[in-house]
């Protein structure tokens, strides 16, 4: 997962969420910038006739029972373990009172404004209007700022306002003050080996060079035998342009998984103008990574790949998009794998928190989510030695996520050095990490201290294979390296794991991490390597969990006794 570009800086951005100091008519700001964004200049006000699609996050009528239920249904132990909600279950729990509703709609209409449901549960609403009704309704001032790099340009406002009366209302509105962003995981250092056509014997390479399926395999005992169950469902999500290509994959099952009818493949699940080209130019290094290493692990489970347009520019990658999508499922993916993310400190805890709390809808109703950790070490998406303190990615941050993390080298298995890993300064730790983590804080001591923010959910959770792994990308071998590695393993891993419990009359795991801390020992312990970055060495990968592997790498044939099989 090697990052192209993360040229903003949003460090200026502050809440005044509550603030009374800067009211006109009853408005008060919610979020602001105090100039713009590093990488962006100001090209002039936004054409008032231009239509904004909005989301409107409206306050949910009861989250925190949302949370309980989400942890009793994945907590090992716990009577409710594998009783997961219903998609009308889990709304019922964040569905806005009556008067969030109706204040939110009165609002709307006093402006001469209607809005719909982007989500089922009506939590977030989608609105679209001008950019003259957004100023006017929002106090905003909607400008045109171009990009000072790729020159695109976006509409965006430097502060936002909302009524006084409904700042508790109200959780969200965007697009407005956060700027557009590319998640790492867009571009992946993809090194051929310059062969078109390989040996037949290719595949038994030494892992030394080439981490193949079969190495995987090996190393974590996983079956290779295919799974049987039709209801079991792996998906795989895409970024903007990034296009998985189906010959890239048959020319991958040739060569790595025989043993696998050469007809698999994966279904496409397009979402707000999404494509996938298969023209082999334009396939997604990315995308052609997540699919070959699901299908290539999740031996025989339906994989999805659900690639995300444009159309509605939510600036972050089309993660609302996938949400907003995946919560309108009748029947969740069981496994969900994705290897984009985000440097939190770009983020506000306005856009993360409900992002977070729909992976928590997703746990509760049976997803296991899996997110790749990043490949900076301490410094994030990407490599960087300038940043003055340590910077945590999101999603892995979300409490409701598993953060995978990677690894490098057979005799032992050691840390990947680009494994990020650290603290969240949006999220608090949760209570299931909490022994493990004050473990490792009591041996680090003061060590980078004031570098990270010991009380946040520390990331990532366990970790997998991430160095030198054979891809084919435009026709050709060649292998690539990152968490982006790491996580779809991971899922197929867990793909695997469902298929048998589904086969066996027991539900699928859901969400991992209760699960994950309470069989620690279970997990191989990644004792060797750093993850430096921000001009230090990085945490060190000792016993126990740590911030660059987590509680280590899996092994089937125990993670398949644990979940009773
Ligand atoms: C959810 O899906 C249903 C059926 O496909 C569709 O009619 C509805 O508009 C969707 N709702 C949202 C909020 O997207
Ligand atoms: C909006 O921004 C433009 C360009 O910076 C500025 O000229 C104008 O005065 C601003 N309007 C308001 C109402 O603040
Ligand atoms: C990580 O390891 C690789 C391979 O050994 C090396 O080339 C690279 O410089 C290391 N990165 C850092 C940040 O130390
Ligand atoms: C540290 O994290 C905690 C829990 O998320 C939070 O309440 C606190 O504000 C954070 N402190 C700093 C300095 O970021």
């Amino acid at each position: 997962m090697v990052a192209i570009c993360m040229c903003l800086s949003l460090v200026s951005l502050f809440s005044l969420a509550y603030a009374s100091s800067h009211a006109s008519h009853g408005m008060v700001v919610r979020e602001r910038h105090d100039r713009v964004p590093n990488g962006f200049v100001h090209s002039g006000v936004a054409p008032s006739d231009v239509v904004l699609n909005l989301r409107i996050g409206l306050a949910q009528g009861n989250f925190p029972g949302l949370e309980e239920a989400l942890y009793a249904v994945s907590t090992p132990g716990s009577e409710l373990y594998g009783h997961h909600l219903s998609k009308e279950e889990a709304e019922a729990f964040v569905e806005p009172t009556a008067e969030t509703s109706t204040s939110i709609k009165s609002w709307l209409a006093s402006h001469g404004l209607s809005a719909t449901a982007a989500t089922p549960a009506g939590d977030w609403l989608k609105l679209s209007l001008t950019v003259e009704q957004a100023n006017e309704l929002l106090d905003a001032n909607f400008s045109t700022f171009t990009h000072k790099n790729t020159g695109r340009q976006t509409i965006r406002t430097l502060s936002y306002s909302v009524p006084a009366e409904l700042t508790t209302h109200i959780t969200f509105v965007h697009p407005t003050v956060l700027f557009p962003m590319k998640p790492f995981g867009t571009g992946l250092n993809f090194k051929s080996l310059g062969k078109a056509k390989r040996d037949s014997d290719a595949a038994s390479a030494s892992c030394e060079n080439e981490f193949t399926p079969a190495c995987i395999q090996e190393l974590y005992g996983i079956p290779t035998k295919r799974a049987t169950q039709e209801s079991n469902h792996l998906a795989v999500t895409g970024s903007l342009g990034n296009f998985a290509n189906k010959a890239d994959l048959k020319f991958f099952l040739t060569q790595f998984r025989k043993d696998l009818p050469v007809s698999t493949t994966f279904s496409l699940q397009t979402l707000d103008g999404g494509s996938n080209s298969q023209k082999r130019s334009e396939a997604g290094s990315e995308a052609d990574l997540d699919t070959q290493y699901t299908i290539g692990i999740a031996s025989g489970v339906p994989v999805t790949f659900i690639s995300v347009g444009n159309d509605d520019n939510d600036g972050i990658g089309g993660f609302l998009d996938i949400i907003e999508f995946l919560l309108n499922e009748t029947s969740v993916p069981h496994v969900l794998s994705t290897s984009y993310g985000f440097d939190e400190n770009y983020l506000t805890t306005d856009i993360v928190t409900p992002v977070c709390n729909a992976y928590a809808q997703l746990g509760a109703r049976g997803t296991s989510l899996l997110f790749a950790s990043g490949d900076g070490g301490v410094s994030g998406g990407q490599f960087t030695s300038d940043c003055t303190t340590f910077i945590p990615t999101f999603p892995s941050t979300c409490p409701f996520v598993t953060s995978v993390g990677g690894t490098a080298g057979l005799h032992p298995e050691t840390a990947a050095n680009f494994s990020a890993g650290g603290f969240s300064t949006l999220f608090p730790m949760p209570s299931y990490q909490a022994e493990a983590v004050n473990w490792f804080l009591s041996g680090l001591g003061s060590t980078f201290s004031g570098l990270f923010n010991a009380s946040g959910r520390a990331y990532p959770d366990l970790s997998a294979v991430g160095v030198n792994v054979p891809i084919v990308w435009e026709g050709k071998v060649g292998t690539v390296d990152g968490t982006s590695c790491s996580t779809p393993i991971t899922a197929g891993m867990i793909a695997l794991l469902n298929d048998e419990l589904i086969a066996a009359k027991k539900s699928p795991l859901g969400f991992l991490n209760p699960f994950i801390y309470q069989n620690s020992d279970i997990f191989t312990d990644i004792t060797a390597g750093t993850n430096p970055g921000c001009g230090t060495n990085g945490f060190i990968a000792g016993k126990g969990w740590d911030p660059v592997t987590g509680v280590g790498s899996p092994v089937f044939a125990k993670l398949r006794t644990a979940v009773g099989l």
